[in-house]
């Protein structure tokens, strides 16, 4: 250095991060069907995913794009700065507030279990004992733990790393019971004749929502994740999810996917 004066204007360090960027990555576990899946001509699509494009490109005009990840390591993903925040009908909930921060909730959603029609289960106490299959790390899992503690111990759960790998081992007979988000059940149930939501009423129920039609064991809210120190994004995403919440395109959206 010369140590001589300098005029240079002072720039901006690369690694922060801007408070809306240009391109927001959006992490997700895909396929979850409604939410985040592909067409058969491979196009990306669901509820998640119109959400981001009303958010991001029409509200706030920028881009976004979805990164495949896996949910059981989704957290610590966005937490390594492997993608700005996380959509992927992820349930708002204490522990997970601990390492993220959610927006305001934008879903609700029951865990709910689907079973083999003309199978052998046809309520909740005949899952004692049997085999349930879950996705790993999600509140389906926590949910079924929860119902192991009830059956003192009784019951065996089999965690998979996707959805679709429960709802493939519930078709083979490898579990009686797939414990899931509600809508992510029925869209799988409503597409085969073989498969069917265990009834029953519950915490819907309980908590004096108008219950869905069969046996719910949660109530959750979904929200978009975001790292700790990112509370102004998070409130810009927020100002958009009200205004798109206030102007229709959220109900838009919501009948696209749930009309039913
Ligand atoms: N709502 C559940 C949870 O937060 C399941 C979410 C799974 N999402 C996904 N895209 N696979 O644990």
């Amino acid at each position: 250095s010369s140590g001589g004066e300098t005029t240079e204007e002072p720039t901006a360090t690369a690694t922060e991060d801007s408070v809306v960027p240009d391109n927001v990555v959006i992490g997700s576990d895909i396929p979850y069907r409604p939410f985040e899946y592909e067409t058969t001509s491979g196009e990306l699509t669901g509820f998640d995913v119109d959400i981001a494009q009303a958010i991001f490109e029409e509200q706030l005009g920028v881009s976004y794009e979805f990164k495949p990840t896996s949910f059981d390591s989704i957290i610590p993903s966005l937490n390594n700065n492997n993608f700005r925040i996380i959509m992927s009908a992820m349930t708002i909930n204490d522990t997970r507030a601990e390492k993220v921060d959610f927006s305001d909730p934008y879903f609700t959603a029951y865990q709910t279990v689907i079973v083999r029609a003309n199978g052998d289960i046809s309520s909740k106490e005949d899952l004692k004992g049997q085999p349930v299959g879950v996705q790993k790390g999600t509140t389906g899992s926590t949910a079924a733990e929860e119902l192991k503690t009830e059956f003192d111990g009784d019951l065996t759960l089999k965690q998979y790393d996707q959805i679709n790998g429960a709802f493939q081992a519930l078709i083979n007979g490898q579990v009686v019971a797939v414990i899931n988000d509600n809508t992510v059940n029925a869209e799988f149930a409503n597409q085969r004749d073989d498969v069917v939501f265990l009834e029953g009423e519950g915490a819907a129920a309980e908590a004096g929502q108008e219950a869905p039609p069969y046996l719910t064991l949660t109530v959750e809210n979904y929200g978009i994740a975001f790292r700790q120190d990112d509370d102004e994004f998070r409130e810009k995403v927020n100002e958009a999810l009200a205004a798109i919440k206030e102007d229709g395109t959220y109900d838009e959206i919501y009948s696209e996917y749930f009309s039913g």
